[in-house]
């Protein structure tokens, strides 16, 4: 696959090296969480775990936030969206992630690397808007993904997996969502 042919097509995709400042409040806090190295600071009671999936918050100022998800293998993440959540979303290895019920970055694509053999996943982020259903699904040995937040309406972050809409994980996790 040519990567960079690929990528084009979806203009919500970016690369690293592409964020600025000045476009809007979450791409100025990516752009400084990632040009400027921001120390990590996690707060109390960050660890997140429900259903197949492990969350933790690595950095909060305000209303935004960085969360790393582990998940299990062969998890699905069912299509949902966040209302008070804009996010970019990068794969860090063995994940799949749909919106619109559209696969934008396949499992095979969390697998490319360069030359170093280095990931190519973990320079791309994927915005996710508020309204945008999206999911996702973890391959047989698992993955990883950050999420890079911007929490809006006034909404104290948390984690997203409890700032839900649409079809729940399981039970436990149903139990969680507080905008229900
Ligand atoms: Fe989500």
């Amino acid at each position: 696959m040519d990567v960079s042919l690929f990528l084009k097509k979806h203009k919500d995709i970016l690369h690293l090296d592409d964020l600025s400042l000045g476009k809007d409040e979450l791409t100025d806090f990516a752009f400084n969480f990632f040009k400027h190295r921001l120390f990590f600071y996690t707060p109390q009671n960050s660890v997140y775990i429900v259903e197949g999936v492990k969350g933790v918050v690595l950095y909060r100022e305000n209303n935004k936030q960085v969360q790393l998800f582990i998940v299990e293998p062969n998890s699905v993440i069912p299509s949902h969206h966040h209302p008070d959540v804009d996010s970019y979303e990068m794969l860090l290895c063995g994940m799949e992630f749909n919106i619109n019920n559209k696969i934008v970055l396949p499992l095979r694509f969390s697998r490319l690397t360069d030359k170093n053999n280095h990931p190519l996943g973990a320079r791309y982020l994927l915005r996710v808007k508020p309204n945008d259903p999206h999911g996702g699904k973890s391959g047989p040995n698992g993955g990883a993904f950050l999420s890079i937040q911007c929490w809006l309406n006034g909404k104290i972050p948390t984690s997203v997996g409890e700032n839900w809409v649409g079809e729940t994980m399981g039970g436990i996790h149903q139990s969680k969502v507080l905008n229900k």
